[in-house]
């Protein structure tokens, strides 16, 4: 039996392979995610058969609660509200390591050798280390997301030098323990260990605020494959050492990705916060400087019509405003009049990485004429027409142009530089960073008010 066990462990794990290599690319996404779903329910099948499972009432009871709060969740909950979901996922990740952690701890595996007891320990102090800072830092990320906490980073005095405080203390802690059979003395250092790891998740995201959240929510996705990894070593489940090795890199890979698509610092991100507070949500009382040209569905459509080049830059509010479908509409609409309609895509637009590829492959948008910023950024002086559908951070000249702008240095999607810019939105209203934008007011910009979907309908019907 176990030598089946560890094929289906195998087969699980070369399906996750191909899952992760299957998402990389819309076209083979749904490939990726059914290799993914294949994986997962070899990989359950043969834990549950494997001799490690006795009691099979409170597994299927568990099951049963699982899947119906998964299901409720995957029906009810908005794409919009993808990022909240996942840290909340990353956290039970958190949760599950520590409490495997001392349960580990309190009832360890019989007739260890020194050695072994050594190992089983140093994995219990491991993951519950990592597996607390998932926790705690997940739920403070939710919250954020979630707006029920302020966005602004906390920045403490010498906060830096905290974390450096409560890593080496989690070092010494770590030194005492490991040698140590279950005594009062273990538990309290395991205690106090497991306490500084959840402030120390609550530290680390409370300090990054504003634009830089999406790097945190990927580095958390790491944190608990780490999480996930450790626990596999603790409970001797080599299919979850790998699934979690596989999640922690691949979270790793994805945080370092956005770190230079925002130009960020890697290692501040790990260390949390950025350190030129860069991340800050300025709810900026400044304000652009002069007053914006209001426009209308009709001037819009007959600019479309005339142009022979038009960028569309969707961003949040195209997500909130489900306006996807329209802009489908109106982009095959103006192809069809032989004019050139492409897609400019910046890395953090929207709430989550790929959110807007994912709203455009809904509504068959064609790939080819989805651009990445960087392919399409210097196209924009060429441009006859630029609308911009719910963007906002991620199109604000001031990050190139004003140094100490709170999002100074993100590479933005230059479309102030086209000849005419539309802006479609409902107010002259900030985005996530709390930035005011002076795209708004350029000379050769113009704002249509109203809501995306709406606007994007008006407009289909005046074109010729
Ligand atoms: P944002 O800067 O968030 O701006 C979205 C804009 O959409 C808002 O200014 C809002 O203006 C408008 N809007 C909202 N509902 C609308 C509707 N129904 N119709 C028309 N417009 C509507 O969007 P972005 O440019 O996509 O930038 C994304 C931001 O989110 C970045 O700051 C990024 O760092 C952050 N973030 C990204 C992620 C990932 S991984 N992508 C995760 C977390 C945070 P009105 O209210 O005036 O309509």
């Amino acid at each position: 039996m176990t030598g089946v066990i560890t094929m289906a462990y195998l087969f699980s794990a070369v399906m996750f392979i191909l899952s992760l290599s299957g998402l990389s690319s819309q076209e083979t996404a749904q490939r990726g995610n059914l290799y993914g779903m294949t994986g997962m329910i070899v990989a359950i099948a043969a834990t549950i058969a494997s001799a490690a499972v006795g009691n099979y009432v409170v597994v299927a009871v568990a099951m049963g609660i699982g899947a119906v709060v998964g299901i409720f969740l995957a029906i009810r909950v908005e794409m919009t509200a993808m990022p909240q979901l996942v840290a909340m996922l990353h956290s039970f990740v958190g949760l599950a390591a520590v409490l495997i952690g001392w349960g580990g701890y309190l009832a360890p595996p019989e007739g260890q050798t020194h050695a072994m007891h050594i190992i089983h320990n140093v994995e219990v102090y491991i993951g519950i280390f990592i597996g607390a800072i998932t926790l705690t830092g997940s739920i403070l990320a939710f919250g954020k997301l979630q707006g029920m906490i302020s966005g602004r980073p906390l920045t403490l005095p010498g906060r830096h030098w905290l974390n450096l405080i409560a890593l080496i203390a989690t070092i010494v802690l770590g030194v005492m323990f490991v040698p140590q059979h279950y005594s009062e003395s273990a538990t309290l250092y395991l205690a106090i260990m497991t306490m500084i790891a959840l402030l120390v998740g609550i530290h680390l995201v409370a300090a990054i605020g504003g634009a830089d959240m999406p790097v945190v929510v990927s580095m958390l996705n790491s944190y608990s494959g780490w999480a996930a990894s450790a626990t596999g070593f603790m409970l001797g489940n080599d299919l979850l050492i790998v699934t979690g090795a596989l999640v922690g890199s691949s979270g790793a890979i994805l945080s370092y990705i956005m770190c230079k698509g925002m130009n960020r610092s890697f290692i501040s991100v790990i260390a949390g916060g950025f350190g030129s507070d860069g991340g800050a949500p300025a709810d900026d009382d400044e304000g652009p400087q002069g007053d914006p040209t209001p426009t209308n569905h009709e001037e819009v459509a007959a600019e479309l019509a005339q142009a022979s080049s038009v960028i569309i830059v969707p961003g949040f509010g195209m997500a909130v405003a489900h306006a996807q479908m329209a802009v489908s509409e109106m982009t095959q609409k103006l192809r069809k009049q032989g004019i050139e309609v492409r897609f400019g895509i910046h890395p953090v637009a929207g709430r989550l990485p790929g959110h807007m590829n994912v709203l455009l492959a809904e509504a068959n948008v064609p790939y080819d004429i989805v651009m990445e910023m960087d392919e399409i950024n210097e196209d924009f002086p060429e441009t006859d027409v630029v609308l911009v559908i719910g963007a906002n951070d991620t199109v604000n000249p001031d990050a190139v142009e004003r140094p100490n702008s709170p999002i100074a240095g993100m590479p933005v999607l230059e479309v102030w530089k086209s000849k005419r810019c539309v802006v479609l939105k409902r107010s002259m209203g900030s985005g996530y960073a709390g930035v005011a934008n002076p795209l708004f007011v350029k000379e050769n910009s113009r704002m249509l008010f109203g809501d995306a979907k709406d606007s994007v309908q008006e407009i289909i019907k005046h074109l010729p």
